[in-house]
Protein backbone atom coordinates (compact mmCIF):
# COMPACT_ATOMS: atom_id res chain seq x y z
CA UNK A 1 0.00 0.00 0.00
CA UNK A 2 1.24 3.58 -0.94
CA UNK A 3 2.89 5.17 2.78
CA UNK A 4 0.96 8.46 1.25
CA UNK A 5 -2.68 8.76 1.21
CA UNK A 6 -5.62 10.50 2.74
CA UNK A 7 -7.18 10.19 6.19
CA UNK A 8 -9.66 12.00 6.23
CA UNK A 9 -8.89 15.68 5.18
CA UNK A 10 -5.58 15.50 5.23
CA UNK A 11 -3.40 13.84 3.61
CA UNK A 12 -0.73 11.00 5.48
CA UNK A 13 2.27 9.21 5.50
CA UNK A 14 1.83 5.68 7.46
CA UNK A 15 -1.10 7.58 9.18
CA UNK A 16 1.05 10.20 10.83
CA UNK A 17 -0.15 13.48 9.84
CA UNK A 18 1.93 15.46 7.46
CA UNK A 19 0.05 18.90 7.94
CA UNK A 20 1.68 18.67 12.02
CA UNK A 21 5.27 17.75 10.51
CA UNK A 22 5.37 20.69 8.05
CA UNK A 23 3.72 23.19 11.19
CA UNK A 24 6.53 21.50 13.26
CA UNK A 25 9.77 21.37 11.16
CA UNK A 26 8.88 24.09 8.67
CA UNK A 27 9.34 23.16 4.67
CA UNK A 28 10.78 21.98 2.10
CA UNK A 29 10.88 19.17 4.11
CA UNK A 30 11.10 15.72 2.62
CA UNK A 31 9.35 12.79 4.46
CA UNK A 32 10.40 9.24 4.31
CA UNK A 33 7.85 5.76 5.30
CA UNK A 34 10.55 3.43 7.54
CA UNK A 35 7.72 0.84 6.23
CA UNK A 36 7.84 1.41 2.78
CA UNK A 37 11.89 0.89 2.57
CA UNK A 38 11.54 -2.41 4.82
CA UNK A 39 8.76 -3.47 2.63
CA UNK A 40 10.20 -2.97 -0.22
CA UNK A 41 13.75 -4.23 0.58
CA UNK A 42 11.56 -7.61 1.42
CA UNK A 43 9.48 -7.51 -1.80
CA UNK A 44 12.86 -7.67 -4.07
CA UNK A 45 14.24 -10.34 -1.12
CA UNK A 46 11.39 -13.06 -1.85
CA UNK A 47 11.36 -11.96 -5.54
CA UNK A 48 14.46 -13.75 -5.62
CA UNK A 49 13.35 -16.74 -3.32
CA UNK A 50 16.18 -19.13 -2.56
CA UNK A 51 18.84 -18.43 -6.06
CA UNK A 52 21.83 -17.24 -4.39
CA UNK A 53 21.44 -13.17 -4.33
CA UNK A 54 22.27 -10.10 -2.81
CA UNK A 55 20.87 -6.63 -2.67
CA UNK A 56 23.07 -3.69 -2.99
CA UNK A 57 20.65 -0.45 -2.77
CA UNK A 58 22.77 2.12 -4.82
CA UNK A 59 23.22 4.52 -2.26
CA UNK A 60 23.55 7.93 -5.17
CA UNK A 61 19.15 7.70 -4.56
CA UNK A 62 19.00 8.74 -1.15
CA UNK A 63 22.20 8.08 1.22
CA UNK A 64 20.67 9.76 4.55
CA UNK A 65 22.01 7.88 7.18
CA UNK A 66 18.59 7.06 8.89
CA UNK A 67 17.74 5.63 4.95
CA UNK A 68 20.47 3.97 4.82
CA UNK A 69 20.27 2.34 8.63
CA UNK A 70 16.83 0.99 7.39
CA UNK A 71 17.93 -0.46 4.38
CA UNK A 72 20.80 -2.57 6.50
CA UNK A 73 18.59 -4.02 9.00
CA UNK A 74 15.95 -4.83 6.60
CA UNK A 75 19.29 -7.36 4.78
CA UNK A 76 19.75 -4.49 2.07
CA UNK A 77 23.86 -4.25 1.00
CA UNK A 78 24.84 -1.53 -0.85
CA UNK A 79 26.69 0.26 -3.55
CA UNK A 80 28.72 3.10 -3.30
CA UNK A 81 29.40 5.55 -6.09
CA UNK A 82 32.27 7.52 -4.01
CA UNK A 83 34.79 7.77 -1.47
CA UNK A 84 31.49 10.07 0.50
CA UNK A 85 29.43 7.00 -0.30
CA UNK A 86 31.75 4.08 1.02
CA UNK A 87 32.15 6.35 4.01
CA UNK A 88 28.76 6.60 4.41
CA UNK A 89 27.84 2.84 4.45
CA UNK A 90 30.53 2.50 7.04
CA UNK A 91 28.96 4.97 9.32
CA UNK A 92 25.20 3.25 8.91
CA UNK A 93 27.28 0.05 10.00
CA UNK A 94 27.84 -1.75 7.21
CA UNK A 95 31.19 -4.21 6.60
CA UNK A 96 33.16 -3.18 3.70
CA UNK A 97 32.26 -7.15 2.77
CA UNK A 98 28.76 -5.34 2.03
CA UNK A 99 29.89 -2.89 -0.09
CA UNK A 100 30.18 -2.41 -3.54
CA UNK A 101 32.26 0.04 -5.32
CA UNK A 102 30.68 1.20 -8.97
CA UNK A 103 31.76 4.85 -10.23
CA UNK A 104 32.96 6.04 -13.62
CA UNK A 105 35.81 8.31 -12.19
CA UNK A 106 36.93 6.72 -9.49
CA UNK A 107 40.18 8.90 -7.44
CA UNK A 108 43.39 7.37 -6.32
CA UNK A 109 42.17 8.08 -3.09
CA UNK A 110 38.46 6.47 -3.51
CA UNK A 111 40.80 3.49 -5.09
CA UNK A 112 42.97 3.10 -2.14
CA UNK A 113 40.44 3.78 0.37
CA UNK A 114 38.34 0.76 -1.37
CA UNK A 115 41.96 -1.35 -1.54
CA UNK A 116 42.55 -1.08 1.85
CA UNK A 117 39.16 -1.32 3.17
CA UNK A 118 38.88 -4.62 0.96
CA UNK A 119 35.24 -3.88 -0.28
CA UNK A 120 33.03 -6.70 -1.89
CA UNK A 121 34.46 -6.04 -5.43
CA UNK A 122 35.86 -2.93 -7.20
CA UNK A 123 33.32 -2.71 -10.42
CA UNK A 124 36.06 -1.30 -12.83
CA UNK A 125 35.29 0.96 -15.22
CA UNK A 126 38.57 0.35 -18.01
CA UNK A 127 41.71 -1.47 -18.33
CA UNK A 128 43.48 1.75 -16.68
CA UNK A 129 41.32 1.39 -13.85
CA UNK A 130 42.12 -2.47 -13.23
CA UNK A 131 45.68 -1.23 -13.40
CA UNK A 132 45.56 2.04 -10.87
CA UNK A 133 43.55 -0.49 -8.58
CA UNK A 134 46.51 -3.54 -9.28
CA UNK A 135 49.05 -0.92 -8.48
CA UNK A 136 47.07 0.27 -5.58
CA UNK A 137 47.02 -3.33 -3.97
CA UNK A 138 50.46 -3.93 -4.96
CA UNK A 139 51.75 -0.59 -2.42
CA UNK A 140 49.50 -1.68 0.03
CA UNK A 141 50.28 -5.51 -0.29
CA UNK A 142 47.04 -6.55 -0.53
CA UNK A 143 44.77 -8.82 -3.26
CA UNK A 144 41.65 -6.05 -4.66
CA UNK A 145 38.59 -8.33 -5.79
CA UNK A 146 37.31 -6.41 -8.82
CA UNK A 147 34.71 -7.26 -11.29
CA UNK A 148 34.27 -5.68 -15.02
CA UNK A 149 31.87 -3.06 -15.64
CA UNK A 150 30.69 -3.91 -19.33
CA UNK A 151 28.68 -1.88 -21.81
CA UNK A 152 26.83 -4.18 -23.74
CA UNK A 153 25.13 -1.88 -26.37
CA UNK A 154 21.62 -2.17 -25.46
CA UNK A 155 19.18 0.63 -25.12
CA UNK A 156 17.19 1.08 -22.16
CA UNK A 157 14.47 2.57 -23.59
CA UNK A 158 14.51 5.05 -21.12
CA UNK A 159 15.13 9.02 -20.72
CA UNK A 160 18.44 9.54 -22.26
CA UNK A 161 19.81 11.27 -19.68
CA UNK A 162 19.68 8.01 -17.54
CA UNK A 163 20.47 5.35 -20.59
CA UNK A 164 24.05 4.04 -19.82
CA UNK A 165 24.75 1.00 -22.03
CA UNK A 166 25.07 2.46 -25.36
CA UNK A 167 28.17 2.75 -26.96
CA UNK A 168 28.11 6.55 -26.77
CA UNK A 169 27.64 6.74 -22.77
CA UNK A 170 31.19 6.62 -20.93
CA UNK A 171 30.20 3.73 -19.05
CA UNK A 172 31.91 0.41 -18.33
CA UNK A 173 34.34 -1.12 -21.23
CA UNK A 174 32.69 -2.26 -24.63
CA UNK A 175 31.52 -5.91 -24.15
CA UNK A 176 33.52 -6.96 -27.45
CA UNK A 177 36.77 -6.28 -25.85
CA UNK A 178 35.74 -7.21 -22.29
CA UNK A 179 36.95 -10.68 -22.76
CA UNK A 180 40.73 -9.45 -23.07
CA UNK A 181 40.28 -7.22 -20.10
CA UNK A 182 39.29 -9.31 -18.12
CA UNK A 183 42.36 -12.41 -19.14
CA UNK A 184 44.62 -9.88 -18.84
CA UNK A 185 43.58 -8.35 -15.58
CA UNK A 186 42.64 -12.34 -13.70
CA UNK A 187 46.77 -12.88 -14.16
CA UNK A 188 47.72 -10.22 -12.06
CA UNK A 189 48.48 -11.41 -8.74
CA UNK A 190 47.37 -8.51 -6.95
CA UNK A 191 43.65 -8.43 -8.19
CA UNK A 192 41.06 -11.44 -7.26
CA UNK A 193 38.43 -11.10 -10.54
CA UNK A 194 35.21 -11.71 -9.09
CA UNK A 195 32.73 -10.50 -11.14
CA UNK A 196 31.32 -8.98 -14.53
CA UNK A 197 28.95 -5.90 -13.73
CA UNK A 198 26.31 -4.26 -16.24
CA UNK A 199 23.73 -1.70 -15.51
CA UNK A 200 22.54 0.09 -18.51
CA UNK A 201 19.66 2.46 -17.72
CA UNK A 202 17.22 3.80 -14.58
CA UNK A 203 13.63 4.11 -14.21
CA UNK A 204 13.12 1.13 -16.87
CA UNK A 205 9.48 0.01 -17.63
CA UNK A 206 9.91 -3.05 -19.25
CA UNK A 207 11.79 -6.30 -18.42
CA UNK A 208 13.21 -6.86 -22.09
CA UNK A 209 16.35 -4.45 -21.89
CA UNK A 210 17.20 -6.05 -18.44
CA UNK A 211 16.85 -9.85 -19.68
CA UNK A 212 19.39 -8.86 -22.34
CA UNK A 213 21.54 -7.41 -20.69
CA UNK A 214 21.67 -10.40 -18.23
CA UNK A 215 22.43 -12.67 -21.27
CA UNK A 216 25.33 -10.37 -22.71
CA UNK A 217 27.03 -11.01 -19.41
CA UNK A 218 25.90 -14.78 -18.77
CA UNK A 219 27.35 -15.60 -22.12
CA UNK A 220 30.76 -13.18 -21.49
CA UNK A 221 31.03 -15.14 -17.80
CA UNK A 222 31.01 -18.27 -20.07
CA UNK A 223 33.42 -17.07 -22.25
CA UNK A 224 35.68 -16.17 -19.24
CA UNK A 225 35.31 -19.85 -17.74
CA UNK A 226 36.39 -21.29 -20.58
CA UNK A 227 39.51 -19.15 -20.90
CA UNK A 228 39.73 -20.67 -17.00
CA UNK A 229 39.25 -17.39 -15.43
CA UNK A 230 36.63 -18.31 -11.83
CA UNK A 231 33.62 -15.66 -12.34
CA UNK A 232 31.89 -16.28 -9.12
CA UNK A 233 29.22 -13.32 -9.39
CA UNK A 234 27.41 -11.00 -11.82
CA UNK A 235 26.07 -7.54 -10.81
CA UNK A 236 23.16 -6.71 -12.95
CA UNK A 237 22.82 -3.16 -11.34
CA UNK A 238 19.41 -1.11 -10.81
CA UNK A 239 17.11 0.38 -13.11
CA UNK A 240 13.95 -0.78 -12.42
CA UNK A 241 11.26 1.64 -12.58
CA UNK A 242 8.48 3.27 -10.22
CA UNK A 243 5.29 4.07 -11.40
CA UNK A 244 5.27 8.01 -11.28
CA UNK A 245 2.30 9.04 -13.24
CA UNK A 246 0.52 6.15 -14.58
CA UNK A 247 2.90 4.20 -15.93
CA UNK A 248 2.74 0.30 -15.75
CA UNK A 249 5.33 -0.84 -14.24
CA UNK A 250 6.57 -4.67 -13.95
CA UNK A 251 6.45 -6.00 -10.38
CA UNK A 252 9.28 -6.69 -8.31
CA UNK A 253 8.83 -10.63 -8.32
CA UNK A 254 8.44 -10.30 -11.88
CA UNK A 255 11.75 -8.64 -12.17
CA UNK A 256 13.62 -10.65 -10.06
CA UNK A 257 11.96 -13.78 -12.01
CA UNK A 258 13.71 -12.59 -15.53
CA UNK A 259 16.69 -12.39 -13.83
CA UNK A 260 17.08 -15.35 -12.21
CA UNK A 261 15.45 -17.18 -15.06
CA UNK A 262 17.82 -15.48 -17.41
CA UNK A 263 21.37 -16.35 -14.89
CA UNK A 264 20.79 -19.33 -13.22
CA UNK A 265 21.71 -21.82 -15.76
CA UNK A 266 25.46 -20.05 -15.16
CA UNK A 267 24.64 -20.59 -11.72
CA UNK A 268 26.83 -17.71 -10.57
CA UNK A 269 25.30 -15.44 -7.98
CA UNK A 270 23.40 -12.68 -9.15
CA UNK A 271 23.45 -8.86 -7.54
CA UNK A 272 21.08 -6.46 -7.81
CA UNK A 273 21.69 -2.55 -7.36
CA UNK A 274 18.06 -1.36 -6.97
CA UNK A 275 17.87 2.85 -5.72
CA UNK A 276 14.89 4.20 -6.78
CA UNK A 277 12.70 1.23 -6.32
CA UNK A 278 13.53 0.72 -2.72
CA UNK A 279 13.24 4.98 -1.91
CA UNK A 280 11.70 6.54 -4.84
CA UNK A 281 8.05 6.21 -3.65
CA UNK A 282 8.70 6.20 0.52
CA UNK A 283 9.27 9.52 0.52
CA UNK A 284 7.13 12.97 -0.30
CA UNK A 285 8.45 16.78 -0.47
CA UNK A 286 6.79 18.85 1.65
CA UNK A 287 6.78 22.68 0.26
CA UNK A 288 4.43 25.83 1.41
CA UNK A 289 2.68 27.26 -1.28
CA UNK A 290 4.18 31.83 -0.85
CA UNK A 291 2.16 33.01 -4.09
CA UNK A 292 -0.76 32.68 -6.27
CA UNK A 293 -1.14 34.62 -9.18
CA UNK A 294 -3.00 34.53 -12.14
CA UNK A 295 -1.49 33.31 -15.46
CA UNK A 296 -2.41 33.56 -19.11
CA UNK A 297 -5.27 31.40 -20.17
CA UNK A 298 -7.16 32.44 -17.06
CA UNK A 299 -5.13 29.62 -14.86
CA UNK A 300 -3.01 30.47 -12.23
CA UNK A 301 0.97 29.76 -11.30
CA UNK A 302 1.80 28.38 -7.91
CA UNK A 303 4.80 29.16 -6.02
CA UNK A 304 6.36 27.10 -3.58
CA UNK A 305 9.24 27.95 -1.33
CA UNK A 306 10.53 24.50 -2.91
CA UNK A 307 11.81 24.41 -5.95
CA UNK A 308 14.70 22.72 -8.15
CA UNK A 309 16.79 23.07 -5.57
CA UNK A 310 15.22 20.98 -3.52
CA UNK A 311 14.21 18.23 -6.39
CA UNK A 312 15.86 18.44 -9.24
CA UNK A 313 14.39 16.34 -11.55
CA UNK A 314 11.05 18.12 -12.90
CA UNK A 315 13.59 20.63 -14.24
CA UNK A 316 16.76 18.33 -14.87
CA UNK A 317 14.29 15.63 -16.84
CA UNK A 318 11.14 16.48 -17.55
CA UNK A 319 10.05 14.06 -14.70
CA UNK A 320 6.52 13.77 -13.72
CA UNK A 321 5.93 14.03 -9.77
CA UNK A 322 1.98 13.98 -8.37
CA UNK A 323 1.91 17.22 -6.18
CA UNK A 324 -1.36 16.83 -3.76
CA UNK A 325 -2.69 19.02 -1.27
CA UNK A 326 -1.49 18.29 2.51
CA UNK A 327 -4.92 19.69 4.22
CA UNK A 328 -7.95 21.38 2.97
CA UNK A 329 -8.31 18.41 0.34
CA UNK A 330 -11.83 18.83 -0.35
CA UNK A 331 -11.58 22.60 -1.88
CA UNK A 332 -13.15 22.86 -5.77
CA UNK A 333 -10.18 22.19 -8.05
CA UNK A 334 -8.56 24.37 -9.95
CA UNK A 335 -5.92 24.38 -13.02
CA UNK A 336 -2.37 25.96 -11.48
CA UNK A 337 1.14 25.70 -12.60
CA UNK A 338 3.24 24.40 -9.62
CA UNK A 339 6.35 26.36 -9.56
CA UNK A 340 9.22 26.88 -7.33
CA UNK A 341 11.40 30.21 -6.74
CA UNK A 342 14.04 30.02 -8.37
CA UNK A 343 15.35 32.61 -11.31
CA UNK A 344 15.20 29.45 -13.61
CA UNK A 345 12.29 29.54 -16.42
CA UNK A 346 12.94 25.38 -15.88
CA UNK A 347 12.10 25.61 -12.53
CA UNK A 348 8.53 24.08 -13.01
CA UNK A 349 7.02 20.90 -10.94
CA UNK A 350 4.06 20.35 -12.60
CA UNK A 351 1.65 22.40 -15.44
CA UNK A 352 -1.63 22.46 -16.08
CA UNK A 353 -2.60 20.55 -12.85
CA UNK A 354 -5.56 20.23 -10.93
CA UNK A 355 -5.14 21.21 -6.86
CA UNK A 356 -7.96 22.03 -4.69
CA UNK A 357 -7.92 26.24 -4.68
CA UNK A 358 -4.07 26.53 -3.08
CA UNK A 359 -3.72 29.92 -1.03
CA UNK A 360 -0.83 31.21 0.44
CA UNK A 361 0.66 29.38 3.58
CA UNK A 362 -1.16 25.76 2.30
CA UNK A 363 1.28 22.83 2.47
CA UNK A 364 1.57 20.38 -0.47
CA UNK A 365 3.63 17.24 -1.03
CA UNK A 366 5.36 16.38 -4.17
CA UNK A 367 5.36 12.30 -4.22
CA UNK A 368 7.71 9.32 -5.47
CA UNK A 369 10.33 12.18 -3.80
CA UNK A 370 12.86 9.64 -1.86
CA UNK A 371 14.95 8.69 -4.88
CA UNK A 372 17.40 11.10 -6.59
CA UNK A 373 15.16 14.10 -4.44
CA UNK A 374 17.18 14.68 -1.39
CA UNK A 375 20.40 13.42 -2.92
CA UNK A 376 20.70 15.94 -5.61
CA UNK A 377 19.41 18.98 -3.23
CA UNK A 378 22.13 22.13 -4.03
CA UNK A 379 22.26 25.59 -2.25
CA UNK A 380 21.39 27.07 -5.33
CA UNK A 381 20.16 30.74 -5.27
CA UNK A 382 21.63 29.73 -1.24
CA UNK A 383 18.61 27.61 -0.26
CA UNK A 384 19.39 25.73 2.60
CA UNK A 385 19.57 21.74 2.42
CA UNK A 386 16.30 20.94 3.18
CA UNK A 387 14.69 18.90 6.60
CA UNK A 388 14.15 15.26 6.65
CA UNK A 389 11.75 13.13 8.54
CA UNK A 390 11.32 9.70 9.18
CA UNK A 391 8.01 8.29 9.88
CA UNK A 392 8.39 5.02 11.78
CA UNK A 393 5.74 3.05 13.42
CA UNK A 394 3.03 5.81 13.97
CA UNK A 395 5.93 8.34 15.36
CA UNK A 396 8.03 10.75 13.36
CA UNK A 397 11.59 12.38 13.81
CA UNK A 398 14.17 14.66 12.07
CA UNK A 399 16.70 12.54 10.21
CA UNK A 400 18.52 15.85 9.21
CA UNK A 401 17.83 19.14 10.78
CA UNK A 402 17.67 21.99 8.21
CA UNK A 403 20.84 23.25 7.17
CA UNK A 404 21.86 26.95 8.40
CA UNK A 405 23.07 30.29 6.24
CA UNK A 406 26.19 29.69 8.70
CA UNK A 407 26.32 26.03 7.74
CA UNK A 408 26.57 27.07 4.21
CA UNK A 409 29.06 30.02 4.95
CA UNK A 410 31.24 28.28 7.01
CA UNK A 411 33.61 27.45 4.18
CA UNK A 412 33.58 30.56 2.77
CA UNK A 413 34.72 32.54 5.56
N1 LIG B 1 23.87 0.98 -10.27
C1 LIG B 1 24.52 1.88 -11.03
C2 LIG B 1 25.86 1.56 -11.51
C3 LIG B 1 23.91 3.10 -11.34
O1 LIG B 1 24.55 3.98 -12.11
C4 LIG B 1 22.62 3.39 -10.85
C5 LIG B 1 21.97 4.67 -11.13
C6 LIG B 1 21.99 2.42 -10.04
C7 LIG B 1 22.63 1.22 -9.78
C8 LIG B 1 20.62 2.64 -9.45
O2 LIG B 1 19.67 2.74 -10.45
P1 LIG B 1 18.10 2.78 -10.10
O3 LIG B 1 17.73 1.44 -9.53
O4 LIG B 1 17.88 3.85 -9.12
O5 LIG B 1 17.47 3.02 -11.41
N2 LIG B 1 19.10 11.05 -11.12
C9 LIG B 1 18.33 10.21 -12.02
C10 LIG B 1 18.72 8.77 -11.93
C11 LIG B 1 20.20 8.53 -12.16
C12 LIG B 1 20.57 7.08 -12.04
C13 LIG B 1 22.04 6.93 -12.02
N3 LIG B 1 22.48 5.60 -11.84
C14 LIG B 1 16.86 10.43 -11.75
O6 LIG B 1 16.51 11.24 -10.90
O7 LIG B 1 16.01 9.82 -12.41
Amino acid sequence: MHAFRPNGHELTCDGVGLAGIAASVGTPTYVYSAATLRERIETLHAGFGDYPHALHYALKANSNLAVVRVIRAAGGLVDANSGGEIEVALRAGYAPSDIVFTGVGKTPAEIDRAVTLGVKAINAESAGELERIAAAAGVHGRVASVALRVNPGIASESHPHISTGMDSHKFGVPIATARTVVREASARPELDFVGLHVHIGSQMLGLEPLRRAAAAVVALAQELRDDGVRVTHLDLGGGLGIPYEDETVPPAAAYAAALVDVVKPSGLTLIVEPGRAVVGPAGALLASVVDVKPRAGGTRFVVLDAGMSELLRPALYGAFHRIEAVAERNGTPVTCDVVGPICESSDVFGVGRSLPAPRVGAVVAILDAGAYGAAMASNYNRHALPAEVMVDAGAWRVVRRRQTLDEQLVCEE
